[in-house]
């Protein structure tokens, strides 16, 4: 049996570092295991521009811990009236990586998102110029449609005639549950990829009402059935370039979650390389980790690979119930479970 892996250092090509005295206490986690983050602008107000994306950069670089080596990665985040000149400008500037598209509605903080993505046409025509990359939230918001199919409606309603109408435009469908989503990104072209957190290849919707109502296993998109978290499972470890990690982590304060609206959002960083690691080793796949984590990502982004490795050993590891930095209290995934993967420092 494989007792250590040591692969190239990974990325997070979606996270949410939040900011404030949150950003600060949850910084560490992603900067102790990746090297760069796709770090998502669902801020309030949202990072809609050039100057608020250097200005949140620079928030995230004052709070990292002494010596951490970690590059964020800024999103700009769109709005229906979203300026395709100030995008481009924060692209070829090198503040931003990517446009974040948020239907309007869909999840925490996207009420100033997209209401049609017809009126995006000059942006996307842009983006597509530029090679920018489009990061979609793909779920639709209509309330008549079950919260379970909104990914699969959005990948047949949107994504499709998206993906037609701007063949040469770069997407990443965020954080896939479905195996619609599965079987669409694997049938596109190269330029269509897709995040996939470690959530989503672990628990299905079961684990929302397992005993009673579950809010640390809720976050949007909502797990689905079994069956398509064996179809997101067995498309991250098929080892297409297509998928790659994204962990989606998005802390909130205990008292957020446990609530009687609580936020969707699951706090996987401070576990996130071993909660992978589980899931390729389980699928007697180890060897495929790394593709995954750190290569089919810079990849598709068109950035190069990272220097130097990290290690994981074969070694248990119990995940704290409650994670508390001074006075915020966030309860990470896996709580109180015994992993059997540990990074090493
Ligand atoms: O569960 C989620 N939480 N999904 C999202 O899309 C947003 C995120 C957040 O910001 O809390
Ligand atoms: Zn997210």
């Amino acid at each position: 049996m494989t007792s250590q892996i040591t692969i190239r250092r990974p990325d997070d090509w979606h996270v949410h570092l939040r900011d404030g005295e949150m950003l600060k206490a949850v910084v560490g986690y992603t900067a102790r295991q990746f090297a760069r983050a796709i770090v998502m602008p669902n801020l309030t107000p949202p990072v809609v521009n050039v100057a608020a994306g250097e200005a949140y950069r620079q928030r995230i670089l004052d709070s990292l811990p002494a010596g951490s080596d970690f590059t964020p990665l800024m999103v700009a985040y769109l709005t229906d009236d979203a300026d395709p000149e100030e995008i481009a400008r924060g692209y070829e500037q090198g503040v931003f990586a990517a446009c974040k598209l948020y239907p309007a509605h869909a999840t925490t903080n996207s009420a100033h998102g997209v209401t049609d993505i017809r009126k995006l046409t000059g942006l996307l025509e842009t983006m597509q110029r530029i090679g920018m990359p489009l990061l979609i939230h793909g779920e639709v918001t209509d309330r008549e449609i079950d919260i379970f199919d909104r990914e699969a409606v959005f990948v047949e309603q949107v994504l499709g005639p998206l993906v037609r109408d701007y063949p040469g435009l770069k997407i990443v469908l965020e954080h896939i549950t479905t195996a619609e989503a599965a079987a669409f990104v694997e049938a596109s072209g190269p330029l269509i990829g897709a995040t996939i957190t470690p959530q989503h290849l672990i628990i299905n919707r079961n684990a929302i009402f397992d005993g009673g109502i579950r809010p640390h296993a809720y976050c949007l998109p909502v797990a689905k059935r079994e069956r398509h978290r064996l179809a997101v499972r067995k498309a991250a470890v098929s080892g297409s370039p297509k998928f790659f990690l994204g962990t989606d982590s998005a802390p909130h304060a205990i008292g957020r979650k446990e609530a009687a609206c609580g936020c969707a959002g699951i706090f996987n960083a401070p576990f996130a390389l071993e909660s992978y690691a589980k899931v390729f080793d389980e699928e007697g796949v180890l060897d495929r980790l790394e593709g995954f984590a750190s290569e089919h990502g810079p990849r598709f982004y068109g950035l190069p690979l990272n220097e130097g490795t990290v290690t994981l050993k074969r070694e248990e590891v119990t995940v704290p119930e409650v994670i508390a930095e001074g006075d915020l209290r966030i309860v990470p995934f896996h709580a109180g479970e015994t992993l059997q993967w540990r990074l090493v420092d």
